[in-house]
């Protein structure tokens, strides 16, 4: 039996850690045989504790045979300790005619503290992954606390929209989804992100050899998978959780299998003329369990650039905005 990974979790009791709790729990996000420790958090708050009580008793009665414990607690020194992997999901979900932007003065203080505690007490080995929104830009803050941690470890989540993205092609297409691969996303998660359509296959093919219609691609697809979100917050009454927390499994899980090509935000090494202090979604490859590397060279043709120097000038905009919170 292998030792158990411990990962941690804020906003235990939220919609997408509902969500996700099950999966990570039945062996989703670190494999079949891989027991792991969850350490949950929740905001000090007695009807969020109490939630957090009856997900854990869900919980027990899955009787997951990989579920080696649970920690249940308000105190971050307590929920990260150790921890090899953090997944900071807690924070404000934004509602109707908001932007995710909009949530940075609320949100953004809740990842400066938890940089600080998981630099201080987080394993050896560990690493961070982003969701609460805006997610690039608190993974920034988040990483800015960290000393004993490089900033490679802090990862924020742009696969639900590559995700988006996939399925969009897949179906104006006409193919089954598997066939579409090589669709990454650059920049923010947010309407301003690019997904770099030309630079995908579907079905080992270069997407324009498939797909003619250069005014959908640059347009309504563009903006479908943009505005993805702010679709679901409409039809919904709140923001995606399902498809939040399948995108979160597919980013560690990717993250930990040497080999795979996927979009995460990670921080700019100024490939493809992001600023270098920004985090923004790129295509890496995983290079060793939790490590990758960008990769750099695809070609960007006068619309690609324009939209990634859009994209770049909102996570540089977003940075002047907690410019207080960093450091
Ligand atoms: P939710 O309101 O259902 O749950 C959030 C939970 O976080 C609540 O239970 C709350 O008590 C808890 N919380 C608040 N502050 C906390 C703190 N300091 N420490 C620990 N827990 C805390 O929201 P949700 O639907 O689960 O969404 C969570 C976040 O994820 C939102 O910011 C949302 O916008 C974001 N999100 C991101 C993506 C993405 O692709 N990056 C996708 C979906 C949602
Ligand atoms: C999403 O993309 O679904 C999430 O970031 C939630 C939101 O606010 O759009």
């Amino acid at each position: 039996m292998k030792t158990p990974i411990k990962v941690a979790l804020t906003g235990a009791a939220g919609q997408i850690g509902y969500a996700l709790l099950p999966r990570i729990a039945s062996g989703a996000m670190f494999g079949p045989d891989q027991p792991v420790i969850l350490q949950l958090l929740e905001a000090p708050i007695e009807k969020a504790m109490k939630a957090l009580e009856g997900v854990a008793m869900e919980l027990d009665d899955c009787a997951f045979p990989l579920l080696k414990g649970m920690v249940l607690t308000d105190d971050p020194r307590v929920a990260f300790a150790g921890a090899n992997w953090s997944l900071l999901v807690g924070a404000k979900p934004r509602g109707p005619g908001m932007e995710r932007a909009d949530l940075l003065q609320d949100n953004g203080k809740i990842f400066t503290a938890q940089g600080l505690v998981i630099d201080e007490v987080a394993a050896e080995d560990a690493r961070v992954a982003v969701v609460g929104n805006p997610a690039n830009t608190n993974c920034m803050i988040a990483a800015s606390k960290a000393k004993r941690l490089p900033a490679d470890r802090f990862t924020a989540m742009v696969r639900l929209d590559q995700n988006r993205a996939q399925t969009q092609l897949a179906k104006k297409a006409g193919v089954d989804l598997t066939e579409v691969s090589e669709i990454f996303i650059y920049g923010n998660h947010s309407p301003t992100m690019f997904p770099a359509f030309d630079n995908a296959k579907i079905g080992g093919k270069a997407l324009r050899e498939v797909i003619s219609d250069r005014a959908w691609l640059e347009t309504e697809f563009c903006d479908t998978v943009g505005k993805r979100g702010a679709a679901i917050i409409a039809a919904r009454g709140a923001s995606s959780a399902a498809s939040a927390a399948n995108a979160l499994l597919d980013h560690v899980h990717d993250l930990m299998i040497p080999g795979k090509v996927h979009s995460i935000a990670v921080k700019s090494n100024g490939a493809y003329g992001f600023d270098p202090e920004v985090w923004a979604g790129m295509p890496v490859r995983t290079t060793a369990p939790g490590a990758y590397e960008v990769i750099e060279g695809y070609a960007m043709d006068d619309f690609a650039k324009a939209k990634i120097a859009v994209t770049n000038k909102e996570l540089v905009e977003e940075r002047a905005m907690v410019a207080s919170l960093l450091g």
